[in-house]
């Protein structure tokens, strides 16, 4: 059910990238957000940018033709297929995301083309449900690389539900030659960590961890990072233009990278 009076994680990134998809509630969230953490916006539209950034590169560098995009949130501009259909028109990508109004407003805008675009609603701690949908078997069954993205979500998972394990999940499940795209909220700071994670889980009631950059470090165990040689604050991930946005503190970052699946 959609409840407009409670903020939602996917309308508030909307307002911090500068969507229309947000509602008062979630406004006055983020200017609460903006008190406690006032990078956040800049941090949201570097994170952004890190996404078209990898799933340029990786359909134009590395051939990836296919994607799944791991906690969509609302859509955008560019989006993740449009950004890869530049490439190759025939580029296809599965959206998963279990908020109902992303998922609403993605059936609208993201299937553009029933053939290269599907929107999934589902929980993605549960893969089981994820990986017998059609078209995701479809997707893996044609044995090409796939490039799994988890862009600004796995924050959204506790420590139970144990991201580390999942990603390791989804990786065993590609075909091989595939590639991850991670991005999460960090700070080596453990107050202002706590600090974060105790207001986003005020406001939107579950939520995960802010985690360090140690911790988010593990997510990309067992692959081969592209391009850095450790993951990076992702504004700072191969910079196409001196135009990148680049949140003006360090307290927190977006961290993450790109990499391929051993
Ligand atoms: C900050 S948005 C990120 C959107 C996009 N990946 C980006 O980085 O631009 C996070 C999205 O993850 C979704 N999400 C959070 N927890 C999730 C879960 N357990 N399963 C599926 N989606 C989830 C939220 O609904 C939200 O739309």
């Amino acid at each position: 059910m959609i409840d407009v009076n409670r903020p939602s994680y996917a309308r508030m990134y909307d307002y911090l990238i500068g969507g229309t998809d947000n509602y008062p509630s979630d406004r006055r969230a983020c200017a609460e957000l903006l008190t406690i953490a006032p990078a956040m916006q800049q941090l949201a539209q570097a994170n952004r940018a890190f996404l078209v950034r990898a799933v340029r590169y990786l359909a134009r560098h590395r051939r990836v033709r296919r994607f799944i995009d791991f906690g969509t949130g609302l859509p955008t501009r560019p989006n993740v297929h449009q950004v890869a259909q530049e490439v190759d028109p025939k580029a296809s990508v599965v959206y998963i995301d279990n908020d109902p109004m992303v998922c609403a407003h993605g059936r609208m805008v993201l299937e553009e083309n029933l053939l290269t675009t599907a929107v999934i609603e589902a929980d993605i701690r549960h893969l089981d449900s994820i990986f017998t949908v059609p078209r995701v078997r479809r997707i893996l069954a044609e044995n090409q690389p796939v490039a799994a993205l988890f862009v600004s979500v796995l924050h959204c998972l506790d420590d139970e539900d144990d991201p580390w394990q999942l990603v390791s999940d989804v990786a065993a499940h590609l075909p091989a030659g595939s590639y991850l795209v991670i991005s999460h909220l960090a700070s080596d700071d453990p107050t202002l960590r706590r600090d974060l994670t105790a207001f986003m889980s005020r406001n939107l009631g579950t939520w995960g961890r802010v985690r360090s950059t140690t911790e988010i470090a593990r997510l990309f165990n067992g692959t081969d990072l592209l391009e850095h040689t450790s993951p990076v604050d992702v504004s700072a991930w191969c910079p196409d233009t001196d135009l990148c946005v680049r949140p003006a503190s360090r307290d927190w970052i977006e961290y993450g990278g790109v990499a391929r699946i051993r």
